[in-house]
Order: C-alpha cells, then sequence, then structure tokens
C-alpha cells in the first residue's frame, strides 16, 4: 500500500506515519522540510509549502491513500486535491471535534450532531483561532466529501494526548500525579473528560485506509470513560503514587489543562469508530508511556497548569485572590 501524508513529522501525523510504516506501508511525506527531518529515513520526502501553495512536488506519483494532517483551510486542503486529482485512490481528511455546535448538544452525541457554519475566509493558518478554527474545518470538509465523494474519509479526532504531544494538557496531569501528595484541581472532579491515545487515532487511519472505508468518523477516548478525577488517578497509578485531590475554586485559574464547562463536549460517541477498529489502549498505558517520553526529554517546564510553587501557595490559600498565583 503506498500512502502519501502531507505533515507527518511532529505529533499527529507522526503517529499515522509510525503506524503506516509498522503495518508495511511505503510511505511519501510531504511538508517544507522543518519539522523532524531526521524522523523515518525509510519514508520518501516531497518538499512544499502550503502557505505559500507550493505543491509542485505533487505533480508526479500516484497514491492509494493521501492522509491531510496539515490542512486547517479550504484554500489548503483545495490546492492539493487540485494537484493530486485521481491520483489518489482515497482521500482520508484529519478533522476536529472542533466543527460540532456545542449548543444544545447531550451526552454522547454521535457523527450526525450539527456542524458550525463554515467559514472560508481565513487566509493564513496563524490567523486561526477558537471561532474559526471548528468552521474552517467544516468547509474544509465539506469540500473533501463534495470532490471524493465515496473515496472521501473524515476522521474528527478531540483532545489526542500520548508521547511527542506538546501542548502539555495531559503531559501536566501525568508530571503532576507523579509527585504525588495533595494535588489542586480547580474543576469538578466529576466532570467527564476525553482523551484518545494518538497512538489509537493512527490505529484507526490506518484500518479505515486498508478497508477503504468511506465516512465520518469521531476517535475521541478512552474506551473506558472516566472523568477528571478518574484521570489525575490513572496517572498516579501509572507512577506508583498516591494522590489527594483538593478541589479549589475555578476562579483562580480560569484556563485550566483539561477542565472544561460544556460537560457534553466530554461524552462523545465513537461506537462508529470502534466498528470500524480504534483500538483502545487503557489510559494507564498511555499515561505510562507519557511519562517515561516526558523523564527522557528532561522535563522541560510545561506552558500550562501550576508550577509546584503557585499550586503550593494555592493549596495553603484557596480563596478567590487569597493566593497570589
Ligand atoms: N492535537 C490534538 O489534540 C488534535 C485534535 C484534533 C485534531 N487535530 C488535528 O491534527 C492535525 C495537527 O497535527 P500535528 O501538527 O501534530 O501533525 P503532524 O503532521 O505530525 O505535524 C504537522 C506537519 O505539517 C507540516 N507543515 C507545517 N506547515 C506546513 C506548510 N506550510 N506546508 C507544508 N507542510 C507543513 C510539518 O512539517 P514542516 O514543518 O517540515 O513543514 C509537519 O510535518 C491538525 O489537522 C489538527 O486539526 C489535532
Amino acid at each position: 500500500m503506498r500512502i502519501l501524508v502531507l505533515g507527518g513529522t511532529a505529533f499527529v501525523g507522526r503517529a499515522i506515519v509510525a503506524e503506516a510504516l509498522d503495518g508495511g506501508a511505503e510511505v511519501t511525506l510531504f511538508g517544507r522540510g522543518k519539522t523532524g527531518a531526521e524522523l523515518f529515513p525509510e519514508a520518501s520526502r516531497l518538499v512544499g509549502d502550503r502557505d505559500t501553495g507550493d505543491y509542485t512536488a505533487l505533480r508526479g506519483g500516484s497514491w492509494d491513500a493521501v492522509v491531510d494532517v496539515s490542512g486547517y483551510l479550504p484554500r489548503q486542503v483545495g490546492q492539493a486535491m487540485d494537484a493530486l486529482g485521481d491520483r489518489v485512490g482515497r482521500y482520508v481528511f484529519i478533522s476536529s471535534t472542533a466543527v460540532y455546535q456545542e449548543e444544545g448538544v447531550g451526552p454522547g452525541a454521535d457523527e450526525d450532531t450539527p456542524r458550525r457554519p463554515p467559514v472560508r475566509t481565513v487566509e493564513q493558518v496563524e490567523d486561526l483561532d477558537n471561532a474559526t478554527y471548528g468552521p474552517s474545518k467544516v468547509a474544509c470538509e465539506d469540500d473533501v466529501l463534495a470532490r471524493y465523494g465515496e473515496r472521501a474519509t473524515i476522521v474528527r479526532p478531540g483532545q489526542l494526548v500520548g508521547p511527542h504531544d506538546h501542548s502539555d494538557l495531559f503531559t501536566y496531569w501525568v508530571r503532576r500525579a507523579a509527585r504525588g501528595g495533595r494535588v489542586a484541581l480547580p474543576g469538578d472532579p466529576e466532570q467527564p473528560v476525553q482523551v484518545l491515545d494518538v497512538r489509537d487515532l493512527a490505529g484507526l487511519v490506518r484500518r479505515l485506509v486498508e478497508d477503504e472505508r468511506p465516512g465520518v468518523f469521531n476517535a475521541v477516548g478512552p474506551a473506558e470513560p472516566t472523568t477528571l478525577g478518574g484521570l489525575v488517578r490513572s496517572c498516579a497509578r501509572a507512577a506508583g503514587t498516591e494522590v489527594d485531590l483538593v478541589r479549589i475554586p475555578a476562579e483562580l485559574a480560569p484556563r485550566f489543562p483539561l477542565v472544561r464547562a460544556a460537560w457534553a463536549t466530554q461524552q462523545r460517541d465513537a461506537a462508529r469508530a470502534r466498528a470500524a477498529g480504534l483500538p483502545a489502549t487503557p489510559l494507564s498505558q498511555t499515561a505510562a508511556d507519557v511519562l517515561a517520553w516526558d523523564r527522557d526529554r528532561g522535563e522541560p517546564p510545561l506552558t500550562c497548569g501550576f508550577s509546584p510553587e503557585q499550586e503550593a501557595a494555592v493549596l495553603a490559600d484557596p480563596r478567590p485572590g487569597g493566593a497570589r498565583i
């Protein structure tokens, strides 16, 4: 099987490429050559730039499937489809659960949940924000489905986690739980939380390509539903520590890793993806692997959550405004 991956050298695409190579696929990577240039020496490399619209390197060759991991704007996806035409058997577009409307959506929402209106006006990826990221993906999805029909496959991941994740959202909890003791939680420990091991996403993509399966698939996890408190305890179990969760006022940290106001966004249904072969890595395994990866890279400063000093101050005086953080 010959697979072209647009992207493939940072986190999500990297896992997809590793899984495809593991399955014996012949993989071609398309990117600028800036990220992960040392990765995957066994894959062929094509150099181009989706910002400037340089797809010249895609003028030759044919593939059983293209997996578009680096497409955010309809312009980018349209140009890639123009360049590839019918020289790809299937177009797999990595979208996001951010395409869905949040209003009026309850637990167990599936792929038929109404999407947000498409946005086509954003020109540069850097200009995307919370208001336009999902709607721009909506426009991309529509264009891929219109062009490839039964040869289109749309994958909508929720929060992805695992080794090489530089968002720090899950790594924060893995690292914090590994220290054990009293853990400040500026949210409700009963809040449902969905995180999917990026390697499970990669396994799903491999199966969808191999089975030539069309359609739209939510890619959320873990298979065993969990809560924020359950997630932190799973991380502690993986590290062999004990934690005591201390709920503190949410006002102390309005944006905190994996704390969400809209609980239904954390209760999406992945039955269709499971039936299509979405693997089910246990959360404790993902936590153990992230812990090992984080230690191996030397535990650099994280971009979110409390520092140990901030947390100690909050735990000493948890009233809003009581601790200076
Ligand atoms: N992380 C999550 O929780 C999550 C959730 C839902 C959906 N997603 C989706 O996952 C995808 C992002 O994953 P990722 O960044 O980790 O994927 P990735 O494919 O591992 O990394 C991004 C790739 O895009 C290439 N790239 C960046 N800018 C480019 C450009 N201008 N032209 C050509 N290639 C370019 C990079 O290589 P060069 O720098 O060498 O060009 C790199 O290979 C997105 O589609 C996102 O919407 C992620």
